[in-house]
């Protein structure tokens, strides 16, 4: 009796093992997979930062002034800057994925950081004249902040506009 249970037990640890192998085997993203997912993570951040600019890309296009609404979408990019690099952590040169990111990204992170942080920047200076309720003065920062967006895309992403 303890000889049969001790066999039936040892079995079933080793199929365990083997199931959990095995399992572990498919779940594995592949590497492939692994890089399309980090792509698909920085585009989504991508979108909530357009998200929060394109009202303001309205505004500044005469749709009416609203400095509440300027003071926080420039607040909310202020506070997804600091991601991007982050985000790029992981290094995706040389995967057949769906992205723009251009290999210098990895090849000069302090630059592609400094984009990053000139877009927080201009991001807070922006909500700070909109808080003070300036049309004029919060329409003037736009300029930078938008700037920050394409003077990135210009060195760092597929040359696609
Ligand atoms: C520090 C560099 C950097 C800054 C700053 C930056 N971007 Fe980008 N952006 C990129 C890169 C690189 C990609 C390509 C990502 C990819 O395809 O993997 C991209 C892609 C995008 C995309 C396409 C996302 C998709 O659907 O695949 C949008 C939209 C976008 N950016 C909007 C913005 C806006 C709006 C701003 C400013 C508020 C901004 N970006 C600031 C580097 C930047």
């Amino acid at each position: 009796m303890i000889k049969k249970a001790l066999v039936v037990g040892a079995t079933a640890a080793l199929l365990s093992t083997s199931l959990l192998s095995t399992a572990s085997a498919q779940d594995a993203p592949t590497p492939e997979q692994q890089a399309a997912a980090a792509a698909d993570t920085r585009q989504s951040v991508f979108k909530l930062l357009r998200f929060y600019l394109t009202p303001l890309v309205g505004m500044a296009r005469g749709a009416p002034f609203d400095a509440e609404m300027a003071e926080k979408n420039g607040r909310r990019i202020a506070a997804l800057a600091p991601s991007i690099p982050d985000l790029f952590m992981h290094d995706t040169r040389g995967f057949d994925i769906d992205t723009e990111a251009l290999d210098v990204i990895w090849e000069d992170k302090a630059e592609f950081e400094n984009k990053a942080m000139a877009l927080m920047n201009n991001a807070n200076a922006f909500a700070d004249q909109a808080a003070t309720g300036d049309r004029g003065a919060t329409l003037g920062a736009f300029r930078a902040l938008g700037g920050s967006c394409g003077d990135c895309h210009d060195a760092f992403r597929v040359d696609n506009d």
